[in-house]
């Protein structure tokens, strides 16, 4: 069985180069409507918005890739520096190399730059008994706050990954308390990685302090797939199948969106590969949207090819915005919009019994 870290470099390396997205776009099913006298000067959009009681440029947050081995350093780096330049949000990776002192400084490095809303990551599945595997506690949360001084704790759901990977984490019982009990003692975020995250489940999440809820959906990065590749490799035949069996399971990012009823403020992420998707979710209610694997390959090369990236990001939100009449953030979430194709039908599928 591998250690943390190389499984770390593993998923690096396999969502630079094999597939791992569905073939579907589902943010493209999501119109926003065309306003044809807009009366907004471009060069007067304010894409400025407060997200979880952060000002940041542009509600964007580069959501948890990684940390935990030594080339994920540069990688974290880079996506801080363009993260502070930008004056926009980042999450870190799992930090549980860093709690489990397998490698600190690939997170450590964060602090060296000022982003403006930090963000750490423990998984869920990690708060509980694992067989022999201990629970994380309280202490284990401080380090990884303190590690990347962060802002808040996102513990993500990733039951899909943890039960395709052949040394997966899949013992779900008591994870709800768990997170319940963190919740009370800092400020949380609760993520999906890739599969989403429906209203039931958002109602189990409400009332207990937690601060928001990434819903991190299917049609973007699929762990199944992720660990699809790994199990392979392996020879682990029974994980590959179920990793391929389960390649697009999930509720996708638009369709969690659109059925979320809550207070809670909602990160729409999942899929998100362009500022027209980010005005999308914006407009259909996110409180602010985020990507990963969209700045995976800049992230390797520097931190000004994740700049660049972004700047192209916050671009097309503008034109979104000029395009909508929509001279600021505010008027933007108040745009309609029309849905369709398997978009509409899922949500028009999942109405039926909410
Ligand atoms: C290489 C890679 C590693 C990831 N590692 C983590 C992780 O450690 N913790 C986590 O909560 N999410 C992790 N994610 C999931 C993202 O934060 C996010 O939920 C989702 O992938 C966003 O979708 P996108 O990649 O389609 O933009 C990872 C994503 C990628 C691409």
């Amino acid at each position: 069985m591998k250690g943390i870290d190389a499984r770390k470099a593993d998923h690096i390396e396999i969502c630079l180069n094999e597939r791992i997205e569905p073939g579907y776009n589902y943010w493209n099913d999501v119109r926003l409507i065309h306003d044809a006298l807009p009366e907004v000067d471009y060069s007067e959009i304010d894409t400025t918005s407060n997200v979880l009681g952060r000002e940041l440029e542009f509600p964007f947050i580069v959501t948890a890739i990684t940390g935990g081995f030594k080339g994920a350093e540069k990688i974290n780096a880079n996506i801080a520096k363009a993260c502070a330049d930008l004056g926009i949000g980042m999450g870190t990776g799992s930090e549980r190399a860093g709690i489990d002192g397998v490698d600190e400084n690939s997170y450590r490095i964060i602090r060296d730059y000022d982003v403006p809303l930090v963000i750490g990551n423990i998984g869920a599945p990690q708060l509980i008994e694992q067989g022999r595997k201990r629970a994380y506690g309280k202490m284990d949360i401080e380090k990884a706050m303190e590690l990347i001084d962060a802002d808040y704790i996102a513990l993500h759901l990733n039951f899909l990954q943890e039960v395709v990977q052949p040394e997966g984490d899949t013992n779900a019982k008591g994870c709800l308390d768990a997170i319940k009990r963190v919740a009370s003692d800092y400020p949380t975020i609760v993520k999906e990685t890739g599969a989403g995250i429906s209203m039931s489940t958002i109602s189990k999440l409400e009332g207990y302090g937690i601060r928001a809820v990434d819903l991190a959906g299917m049609g973007g990065t699929s762990f199944s797939a992720v660990e699809l590749y790994r199990a392979r490799n392996e020879n682990d035949a029974i994980r590959t199948r179920i990793g391929e069996t389960f390649f697009d399971w999930g509720i996708p990012t638009p369709v969690a969106l659109e059925c979320a009823d809550t207070k809670l403020p909602l990160i729409a992420s999942g899929g998100v590969r362009t500022g027209l998707d980010v005005a999308r979710a914006i407009a259909m209610g996110a409180t602010c949207v985020g990507a990963a694997n969209l700045v995976l390959a800049e992230a390797m090369e520097s931190a000004e090819a994740v700049k660049e990236k972004l700047t192209i990001i916050k671009e097309e939100l503008k034109a979104a915005m000029l395009l909508t009449g929509s001279a600021n953030i505010k008027e933007l979430s108040t745009k309609r919009y029309v849905l369709l194709g398997q978009t509409e039908q899922w949500i028009g599928g999942m109405k039926k019994w909410m």
